[in-house]
């Protein structure tokens, strides 16, 4: 069943510099139980688009709609958007001392956050609750622990405490923003694991945000690629990871250390992300875009379906047929920049081959050559 549904999300924020264009029409759905994977470079509109849902994007202009549960959460008061979030969608951020509270021990925030949202729950039981939580997210000692301050626990705890917050309420959705990136790859993998686990158990919907497609890999049931405020790619995490179609998706598996993708040898992604103030025209990675023909230039392409299950969309000019990492796929792709590379594409092609020299620019020769 489809808990969340969110329709031509578009979010922009008036600025001395200009109009930032953070979320341009976006759409996805989560359902019940499973686990949806945000994926983009930083900038690229990932927590602006989750925030909005919240209600917390303060002074942005929003249109568009995010069906939860039967109601347009765009559309609420802020007086029922405080009873969404926490007790139906709860948040957890890269940095947890932005919510936890430095003063407090970390059992009574706990315990307080229940009994804000249910005034008939005694302080013993709010208590008793707290130290339940802390144990569950593996916090040894719990009992004891819960009478620590946010100082007295390491960062992999603390990101465990702020788990337990977000599943005190117990909601029907956790949105973890990049929630592992700040910690060590160890205690990242054990908190993804946690995640998971809990997930799985409580059969909450799940939306994680992660600049790092190796952190989806082990966790998502569905990819979201975000690239400048828009869907470049959308499918269930295999297609993502073995039939990818946008070369941006292309480029960020290549960028994984030790993926198949990358082979022997890792490709960074040309360039840098575009200012979200002055986007570049047409399709808005063109600019980094191996693969760039003319009318990549002008023309920005719509979400459309690819590849064969029927779940795969991909924003992209390449032909649907296109997708994957296999010889046929590059083939078909190289024919295509063959017929529909004119001059001005030429042009962009070159520059992308001299950024970055091992990238992969298809029908350039020299240092950035596909082979
Ligand atoms: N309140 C705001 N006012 C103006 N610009 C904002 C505001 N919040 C975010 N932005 C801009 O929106 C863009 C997307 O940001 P963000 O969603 O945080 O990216 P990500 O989470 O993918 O790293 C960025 O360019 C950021 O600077
Ligand atoms: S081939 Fe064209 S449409 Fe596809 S990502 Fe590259 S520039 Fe964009
Ligand atoms: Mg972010």
């Amino acid at each position: 069943m489809t808990l969340l549904e969110v329709r031509d999300l578009t979010v922009s924020f008036n600025t001395a510099d200009g109009v930032v264009q953070a979320v341009r029409g976006v759409s996805f759905g989560v359902d019940a139980g499973r686990t949806l994977g945000i994926v983009g470079e930083s900038g690229s509109g990932k927590t602006v688009l989750t925030q909005t849902l919240l209600g917390l994007t303060p002074g942005a202009d929003i249109s568009g709609s995010a069906r939860f549960d039967e109601r347009d959460l765009l559309q609420l008061t802020e007086e029922e958007m405080r009873h969404i979030r926490g007790e139906r969608i709860s948040v957890i951020f890269q940095d947890p001392l932005t919510s936890l509270h430095p003063l407090y021990k970390v059992g009574w925030q706990i315990s307080e956050l229940i009994r804000a949202h249910d005034k008939s729950v005694s302080k013993k039981d709010a208590a008793e609750r707290a130290v339940e939580l802390l144990s569950r997210v593996g916090i040894p000692r719990a009992e004891r622990r819960v009478n620590d301050y946010p100082h007295q626990f390491s960062g992999g705890m603390r990101q465990r405490a702020m788990i337990a917050m977000a599943l005190a309420l117990s909601p029907q959705m956790i949105i973890a923003d990049e929630p592992t990136t700040a910690l060590d790859a160890t205690v990242q993998a054990q908190i993804l694991d946690l995640l998971l686990r809990l997930q799985r158990e409580s059969g909450t919907a799940l939306i994680m945000i992660t600049h790092d497609l190796g952190v989806v890999a082990d966790i998502a049931d569905e990819v979201l690629v975000m690239y400048a405020g828009r869907a470049a790619e959308k499918a269930p995490k295999r297609e993502v990871f073995y039939t990818p179609h946008h070369p941006y998706t292309k480029g960020l598996l290549e960028s994984i250390p030790s993926s198949s993708a990358a082979g022997d040898r890792l490709r960074p992604i040309a360039g840098q992300p575009p200012s979200l103030i002055n986007l570049p025209s047409g399709c808005k990675f063109h600019p980094r875009c191996g693969y760039v023909m003319d009318r990549c230039l002008s023309e920005e392409p719509d979400l459309r379906q690819v590849g064969e299950s029927g779940f795969h969309n991909s924003a992209c000019w390449l032909p649907a047929g296109a997708a994957g990492l296999s010889e046929e796929a590059e083939e078909l792709r190289e024919e295509a920049v063959h017929e529909e590379r004119g001059e001005a594409a030429a042009e962009v092609a070159e520059a992308v081959a001299a950024d970055v020299p091992g990238v992969a620019v298809v029908g350039i020769e020299g240092e950035g050559a596909a082979e």
